[in-house]
């Protein structure tokens, strides 16, 4: 008990006894990596992969995270979420949490994705699919940045965006087609929308304001903007583009 009283710094003995107490429990080899594994299953794997794997969010998979080193840094990422992406804060109670950070731990078979990167750059070059990505400050706007997409979206995800984008289309992307009071036809993606305004932007990257009395035809499509490149890819050249997204992520942060 004596070595865990640095652990806090209590104002009564009582609450140092409960503290002491509840700092032990933890400290029990309690974890249960099947009870986490449930949790993981309902909540997480949705975007993270039944197996850790990744999806709409990064491979969890691979031992290693960019935003958490040791298992409390893994906690709070949890809980707290990664604010300004599609990572939720969860909110669940703390020692539920815990069975999760050691299913997480439990996972770890990284495959890196197998095509060359080098020739997947190329590919990029040659398809033009800067034209709407930018890359590092290089590039259109009409699609998301692919700066970091390295890290934040698994390899099995950044294939389906390719083959098939319209499978997984977030709303900040959706095309908004409407006609204006003098029938003209107009179509952007939807940045956002209300009662009685919608602000779209154009294929040339303006953005427009409009008031929503007088238009007709208006209609929201939850489709992409993206061409499939299914059928102009082999597999091989699918993978290399593959690996060449999955290499774009922060400086210092190779897995
Ligand atoms: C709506 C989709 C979504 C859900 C649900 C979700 N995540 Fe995430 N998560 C993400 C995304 C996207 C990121 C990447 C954020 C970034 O860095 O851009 C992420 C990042 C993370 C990271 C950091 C990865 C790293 O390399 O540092 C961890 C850990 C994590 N999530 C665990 C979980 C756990 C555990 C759950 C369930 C309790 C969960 N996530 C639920 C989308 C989600
Ligand atoms: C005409 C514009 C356009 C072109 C050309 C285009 N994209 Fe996209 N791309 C988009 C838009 C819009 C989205 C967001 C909607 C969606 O998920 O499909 C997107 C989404 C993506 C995503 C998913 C990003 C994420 O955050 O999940 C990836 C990866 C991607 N594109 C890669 C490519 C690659 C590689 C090429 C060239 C082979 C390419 N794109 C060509 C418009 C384009």
């Amino acid at each position: 008990m004596a070595t865990a009283t640095s652990i806090a710094s209590p104002r009564t003995s009582g609450a140092a006894t409960l503290l002491l107490l509840a700092a032990a429990a933890y400290a029990q080899p309690t974890l249960n990596i099947k009870e986490g594994g449930l949790t993981y299953r309902s909540h997480c794997a949705p975007c993270h992969g039944l197996e850790g794997a990744g999806g709409r969010g990064p491979a969890l998979n691979t031992g290693r995270f960019h935003h958490a080193t040791t298992d409390e840094e893994l906690l709070r990422v949890i809980s707290n979420g990664i604010p300004g992406t599609e990572m939720p804060g969860q909110f669940y109670e703390e020692d539920k949490l815990r069975h999760v950070v050691a299913y997480l731990r439990s996972l770890s078979s990284h495959t890196p994705p197998k095509g060359d990167p080098a020739r997947g750059k190329a590919l990029y070059a040659k398809l033009a699919c800067s034209q709407c990505h930018r890359i590092a400050g290089q590039g259109g706007r009409l699609g998301p940045d692919l700066t970091e997409i390295g890290r934040s979206r698994a390899p099995a995800h950044l294939r389906a965006a390719i083959t098939d984008p319209d499978a997984d289309v977030r709303q900040r992307y959706w095309t908004v087609r409407f006609n204006d009071a003098q029938g003209r036809q107009h179509e952007g993606l939807l940045m956002n929308e209300d009662t009685y305004s919608v602000q779209f932007m154009d294929i040339t990257e303006r953005l427009h304001s409009v008031s929503k009395s007088g238009l007709s035809n208006y209609r929201v499509e939850k489709v992409s903007k993206m061409p499939s490149y299914k059928s102009q890819l082999s597999p091989a050249e699918l993978d290399d583009l593959v690996a060449y997204l999955a290499s774009l992520r922060p400086q210092g942060d190779a897995r």
